[in-house]
């Protein structure tokens, strides 16, 4: 691999029923939909979110388009290529350049969950992580309870390597963390 790991997709990242693109200030109603309820944020690391606070987050975070160096992290809407609506919202995290390693975090409006739109994000994610930036390993990590996320991540082939007991003080309680993992090899064998 030559040159510094970088991530500059061509928007939008096509998927075979999605679109995965920058967040902006017109998906402002659809992600207050889901991400300002709390059954949604039950085992995400942020409490529900207002306008002021969605407003905040496009004007940061998820202002970002292209990863150049570690501690960055790219936030991409999920967007169905039928009816143009705003189903969720997936994230790579890049953590370590001296390492390649990443994470990838997703959410999906409740009324659009069922349909695999998290696991085809995801995956879209781990394309561009492993094939683009050129990490060497990504991550995800979930608390225990949260079934649905997990069988997004065995879905998506990502290897169970971990269970912390109550590791983290999480929202008030004892979350029992699992950590899951996939090599670049291990992508690379799975196309
Ligand atoms: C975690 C979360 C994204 C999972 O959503 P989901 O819709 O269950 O996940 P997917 O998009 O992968 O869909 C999978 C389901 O769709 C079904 N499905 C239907 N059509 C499908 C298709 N074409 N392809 C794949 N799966 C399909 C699968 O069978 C599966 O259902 P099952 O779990 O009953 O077996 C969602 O529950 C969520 O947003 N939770 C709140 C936020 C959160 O906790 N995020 C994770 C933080 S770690």
């Amino acid at each position: 691999m030559g040159g510094v790991p970088e991530l500059h997709p061509t928007y939008p990242v096509q998927t075979e029923r999605l679109r995965l693109r920058p967040l902006t200030a017109a998906d402002t109603d659809a992600l207050l939909a889901y991400r300002s309820r709390a059954d949604v944020c039950r085992y995400v690391p942020f409490e529900p979110m207002d306008k002021d606070v969605i407003a905040q987050r496009l004007a940061t975070h998820w202002a970002t388009t292209a990863l150049t160096d570690e501690g960055q992290s790219l936030t991409l809407g999920i967007e169905l290529a039928e009816t143009g609506e705003l189903v969720g919202d997936v994230i790579l995290f890049f953590h370590s350049l001296t390492h390649l390693g990443g994470e990838i975090g997703y959410v999906v409006n409740p009324s659009f969950e069922g349909n695999g739109y998290a696991t085809e994000a995801a995956r879209a994610m781990l394309r561009l992580g492993f094939d683009d930036l050129g990490l060497h390993r990504i991550i995800g990590r979930i608390d225990e309870r949260n079934e649905p996320s997990a069988k997004v991540l065995r879905r998506l082939g990502l290897r169970q390597e971990a269970r912390l007991v109550h590791n983290e003080l999480f929202k008030g309680e004892w979350s029992t963390e699992l950590d899951f993992a996939m090599l670049a090899e291990e992508w690379r064998a799975q196309q």
